[in-house]
């Protein structure tokens, strides 16, 4: 039988990490509270300027606080650049800088190399450089040719991949007990090394380079989708009249399928999944391997924005001229990052249908915004045609129904973000729509070609008393 190696946690290391965004920072973090020796290098001086006086430049539970414990403990440092006094005594260098697609979609390197070719010119020792940031199978190998050519003479840089799983808004929970630690190194006794930054006791996959860039694009093309899948079967429990909230909690008990990411909305968004979505078929049409299933699960998402703004064209006769209040603007709760948001492409939808929105999020950081934007939901809300709940925070599902009755001046709600108890908001004299939950549909045929499929054969004619068809 195969046995899973565990990660041992076992001695402490000195760490460079290059890039304190999301996955840097909370890297060079928690390196640091499991003790390791880390200074954390961030270039743009406004992010670099919190990190000096013990305040996070990203909103993330718990970063803040083990971020002023590792400095008081003086395991973690930061500075602006990598010099050859920051890489005294470095045994890894991590790489955690962006991987943006350029404007053909391809992944842009440059930042990478650039970061690869600095550490490795200022080692004055062998170095094991990890590349955190994803990118795609071939790319460590690339990396690698990159350092060798930088690297002093007889310096031995080896290149690995150790892919980041973690997601915003739990990043800290997330690297401390992840389901599992990949490292992907071309040899074994460097992989266990970089095993050995991790939390003790994590189930470790060790491959080879190539497959280790792969996991990281798989696994998020995978939970794309399960969310498009979930949205599939929503629209249909729609045209049912069935709950999907139910309906996927029955199909996702099944341990083969697992209920995590079944919840449906307005379409995945945020930094990674849509990325490495079209990064991995990006990666199949350059090798010429078909990326299906994921083509369609990127093709649902796009259409999921679009099919809660036709929702609501639907419930208000016509959306042009309208002021909606627009609850949410982070692709999801406990984050202020709001890139590829789905909020915002639905806020960007109505307001090129001829919409007015309203948008209230207690967090999003938005760069550029044609709505407008106000400090408090029940501004949003007052005398407003119709609500539309976009991210699920939960200051939205304890608003008092009651109190936002009273104040908007239409009746229509749609909860895309699956944020309310639609129950008591009906009650309070709302028309409350969810995504897989009710619908601004009259009629389906919904027992009519069961039972014309169930007399197919026995040549018996039915004719129904309400439609009036006839089967047989
Ligand atoms: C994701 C991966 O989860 C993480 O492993 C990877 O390292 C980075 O990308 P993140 O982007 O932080 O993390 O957010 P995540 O919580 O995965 O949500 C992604 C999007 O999917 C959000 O827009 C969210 O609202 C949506 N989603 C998630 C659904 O629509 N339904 C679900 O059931 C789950």
């Amino acid at each position: 039988m195969t046995s899973i190696e565990m990660t041992k946690g076992a001695r402490s290391h000195s760490v460079l990490v290059v890039g304190a965004g999301y996955v840097g920072l909370t890297s060079a973090v928690c390196f640091a509270h499991l003790g390791h020796q880390v200074v954390c290098v961030e270039a743009n001086p406004f992010r670099l300027a919190p990190l000096l006086e013990g305040r996070s430049p990203i909103h993330e539970p718990g970063l803040e606080e083990l971020m002023v414990e590792g400095v008081l403990s003086d395991r973690l440092h930061f500075a602006p650049a990598i010099g050859k006094e920051e890489m005294t005594g470095v045994e890894v260098a991590l790489l955690a800088v962006g991987t943006p697609p350029d404007e053909n979609g391809d992944p842009d390197l440059t930042q990478l190399a650039a970061a690869a070719r600095e550490v490795s010119a200022n080692a004055a020792g062998d170095l094991v450089v990890v590349v955190k940031s994803t990118v795609p199978p071939g790319s460590c190998e690339a990396i690698e040719l990159v350092c060798a050519e930088a690297a002093l003479e007889g310096v031995r840089i080896s290149v690995v991949s150790s892919p980041e799983f973690l997601r915003e808004s739990r990043a800290v929970e997330d690297f401390l007990a992840p389901d599992r630690v990949v490292v992907g190194a071309s040899d074994s006794q460097v992989a266990d090394l970089v095993a050995d930054l991790y939390p003790a006791g994590v189930p470790l996959v060790k491959t080879d380079r190539r497959g280790a860039e792969l996991i990281k694009y798989a696994a998020n093309a995978f939970l794309a989708v399960k969310i498009s899948f979930a949205n599939e079967v929503a629209a249909m429990c729609e045209s049912l009249g069935t709950e999907a909230a139910t309906v996927l909690l029955g199909v996702g008990l099944d341990q083969r399928i697992g209920k995590d990411f079944l919840r449906p909305g307005p379409g995945y968004g945020g930094s990674c999944l849509p990325k490495d979505v079209s990064g991995f078929q990006a990666l199949g049409r350059a090798m010429g391997t078909p990326t299906r299933v994921v083509a369609a699960a990127e093709e649902v998402n796009q259409e999921a924005s679009r099919a809660a703004l036709m929702k609501l064209e639907m419930g208000l006769a016509g959306v042009a001229g309208k002021t909606i209040a627009l609850l949410g603007l982070a692709f999801k709760p406990g984050t202020d990052d709001s890139r590829d948001s789905p909020a915002l492409k639905l806020a960007e939808l109505l307001i090129s249908s001829g919409a007015r929105v309203r948008a209230y999020d207690p967090l999003a950081r938005v760069e550029s915004f044609a709505g407008e934007r106000v400090d408090c939901a029940f501004d949003a809300i007052e005398d407003a045609d119709a609500l539309v709940v976009a991210t699920a925070w939960q200051e939205f599902s304890v608003l008092s129904p009651m109190a936002v009755a009273e104040r908007l001046a239409g009746r229509m709600v749609l909860d895309a973000a699956g944020a309310l108890d639609l129950e008591s908001w009906s009650e309070a004299g709302l028309v409350v729509y969810g995504i897989g939950r009710g619908a601004p549909v009259a009629f389906h045929p919904v027992v009519w070609p069961p039972l014309r499929w169930a007399h197919h054969r026995s040549g018996l004619r039915l004719l129904d008393g309400d439609t009036g068809f006839v089967a047989g």
